[in-house]
């Protein structure tokens, strides 16, 4: 029996504040055996877990190959552009012939909303949502979290502000439903094309100013230009963003003393984020990738039900 609320991770709205404590309290102990010599733990063998990637993915992909891997899962790669999806298989008849294989539990990305969830519907694998369309991101919601509390010792009370294409971007989403359970306080900023027209229901502060949105704040989290949505003239050129909403230094000194600069990764360098921001001692962007790998190791374990080492009953 999984410990958590639902045996799927398929988004952070709606989770408990309890299992998300949970997974980042079972992801600190596994981040601790990523700095051990030998980053191996036997806590799932015998499971098989699926990674099914429509969408490519460099961070969230090969993070939770290792953390399967670095727990002694079997693991299975699938690559839409070398299978049967190129003779017209559909997605049900793709992953019910896999799951015939005996496969437990599936870490899917796809680029259309909701998928994950219809994958419940039509298996019996535990699901894991790796980022589906406009919809949510939830293991990056919660590395980023992880990462937060790492440094701060705690997320409540905490200002955070999430910057850029709101409208689009599922990693806002992630973020927004995890810090507000966790009872951090968020910001919003973008230009008002790239916030939704509902935004209030998020109960988050909105700003289409930057400096203002900047102003007294611990983190702010930088979410990626979508360059392909230029050509639907959301905003009016990557120059006038940059100048708009860009992250440089100069912008820095409105944040609080100990501030922390994030981004979930790939970055625009020069559009949404200079280069001198990206690499200073305030960002923490390649501590997010490490801290990814014990959080998917977290939620990897605790869906699975599995116990730990030394935690076996009779
Ligand atoms: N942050 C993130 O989801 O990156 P990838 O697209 O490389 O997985």
């Amino acid at each position: 029996m999984s410990q958590l609320a639902s045996r799927h991770l398929l988004g952070l709205e709606g989770v408990p504040q309890q299992d998300i404590q949970l997974i980042l309290d079972t992801a600190e102990s596994f981040r601790e055996v990523l700095d051990r010599t030998i980053k191996k733990l036997p806590t799932l063998r015998g499971i098989t877990v699926l990674n099914l990637f429509y969408e490519p993915s460099t961070r969230t992909r090969i993070s939770f190959e290792l953390a399967e891997k670095r727990l002694s899962a079997d693991t299975v790669a699938f690559t839409p552009s070398t299978s049967s999806v190129k003779k017209g298989e559909s997605l049900r008849d793709t992953v019910q012939n896999i799951e015939a294989m005996k496969i437990d539990m599936v870490v899917v990305r796809h680029s259309s909303s909701g998928v994950p969830y219809y994958l419940t519907n039509c298996m019996d694998a535990n699901i894991i949502n790796a980022g589906d369309g406009t919809h949510e991101h939830p293991t990056q919601g919660l590395l980023d979290m992880f990462t937060i509390r790492r440094k701060y010792g705690k997320l409540k009370g905490l200002r955070v502000v999430l910057v850029g294409d709101v409208k689009h971007s599922r990693v806002t989403r992630s973020n927004i439903w995890g810090l507000k359970t966790m009872g951090a306080s968020v910001a919003l900023c973008g230009p008002s094309t790239l916030i939704p027209y509902d935004a209030e229901k998020f109960g988050c502060d909105l700003y289409t100013n930057i400096d203002e949105a900047l102003e007294g704040a611990d983190v702010v989290n930088i979410m990626r230009i979508q360059l392909e949505r230029q050509q639907a003239g959301l905003f009016p050129s990557q120059r006038e963003y940059t100048n708009l909403f860009g992250i440089s230094k100069e912008r820095l000194k409105r944040l609080n003393k100990n501030y922390t600069i994030m981004h979930p990764g790939p970055m625009n360098r020069g559009v949404e984020i200079t280069s001198e921001v990206a690499d200073s001692d305030k960002s923490v962007i390649l501590d997010q990738v490490t801290n990814g790998q014990a959080v998917r190791m977290a939620v990897l374990y605790l869906l699975s039900g599995r116990k730990k080492e030394g935690e076996e009953g009779e």
